[in-house]
């Protein structure tokens, strides 16, 4: 099994015992647990569909059953529609511990019309100060549309749409941690930050609109599930039975992709901030 073989040789220190396992179709039911809100997460449609709502006494928040350590994971958003300054949806994986890994996509809302911010960030061993931010190029409250991780040992590619928008790469090299030895879970969670959130804090969550409320659907995960030490990595509900995601690398195509957003929605790049690196960029903006 060539696909077996290469997946051992990529990971040889986490002495993975690698199995691919039938289609494995995303149901938030059997994936996923409602771990806050009191009754504000939903889900619907036998497993189709998850509502999260934040009014002014909580928000609400879940969490995959699983912990994944590399994979392919995509999931549909519908974000909170009209006056959702002051919200935060935050999507995101993280491993236990104080020296945590993670791989955060947060969407900052906005007055009804104005541009929602799709914040990133990354964290090695508990250290982040890696954000990136975007404007998107729809309306993201409009429809569902696909929020990806490409978590392999190779880089990091965050994806809207099939989209590469960021790439974060295994610099290890040249002495920055990479997210290759701790599981994450997948969490998400629409909470209050109008401290911060919109224009920096200054737009104030509006109650009288509450209850917010964002929809998730179509979670697929290609990924390697950690189970008492090691890994067993499953190929989605796609046909395809491949990992070709382990090795999976930007084409020309991606790269013209990534170009375009970066120049025409990137609104913040902590890997151009000189102002506030003045002993120099994070190693890693020069890989
Ligand atoms: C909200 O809209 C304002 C005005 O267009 C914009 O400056 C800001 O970046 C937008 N997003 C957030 C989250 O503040």
């Amino acid at each position: 099994m060539a696909i077996l073989c290469k997946a051992m040789i990529l990971l040889p220190i986490l002495q993975l015992a690698i199995s691919l396992t039938a289609a494995y179709g995303g149901n938030f039911n059997q994936d996923f647990d409602v771990t806050w809100g009191d009754g504000r997460a939903k889900i619907m449609n036998y497993g189709q569909l998850l509502t999260l709502s934040l009014d002014k006494a909580s928000g609400s928040g879940f969490q995959s059953k699983n912990e994944y350590l590399f994979g392919k994971i995509d999931m549909q958003l519908k974000l909170v529609p009209g006056n959702s300054a002051g919200t935060v949806t935050a999507y995101y994986l993280k491993s236990a511990g104080s020296n945590w890994d993670e791989i955060d996509f947060e969407f900052l809302g906005n007055l009804s019309g104005d541009p929602y911010i799709l914040h990133t960030n990354i964290f090695t061993q508990g250290k982040g100060d890696r954000e990136q931010q975007f404007y998107l190029w729809f309306d993201p409250t409009r429809n569902f549309h696909t929020y990806s991780i490409l978590w392999n040992p190779q880089h990091i590619i965050f994806s809207v749409d099939g989209r590469p928008i960021r790439v974060f790469k295994n610099a290890e090299a040249i002495g920055v941690p990479f997210l290759n030895k701790q599981p994450m879970r997948i969490y998400s969670s629409l909470w209050n930050a109008d401290d911060w959130a919109t224009r920096g804090g200054l737009i104030k969550t509006d109650w009288t609109k509450a209850p917010f409320t964002a929809a998730y659907r179509n979670f697929n995960a290609n990924a390697c599930v950690w189970s008492s030490g090691s890994s067993s990595c499953t190929s989605g509900s796609s046909s395809s039975s491949s990992n070709a995601w382990l090795t999976q690398e930007l084409d020309v195509t991606n790269h013209r992709m990534l170009r375009w957003v970066r120049k025409n929605y990137m609104i913040y790049n902590y890997c151009t901030d000189l102002k506030r690196f003045p002993q120099g960029l994070p190693a890693e903006c020069k890989f």
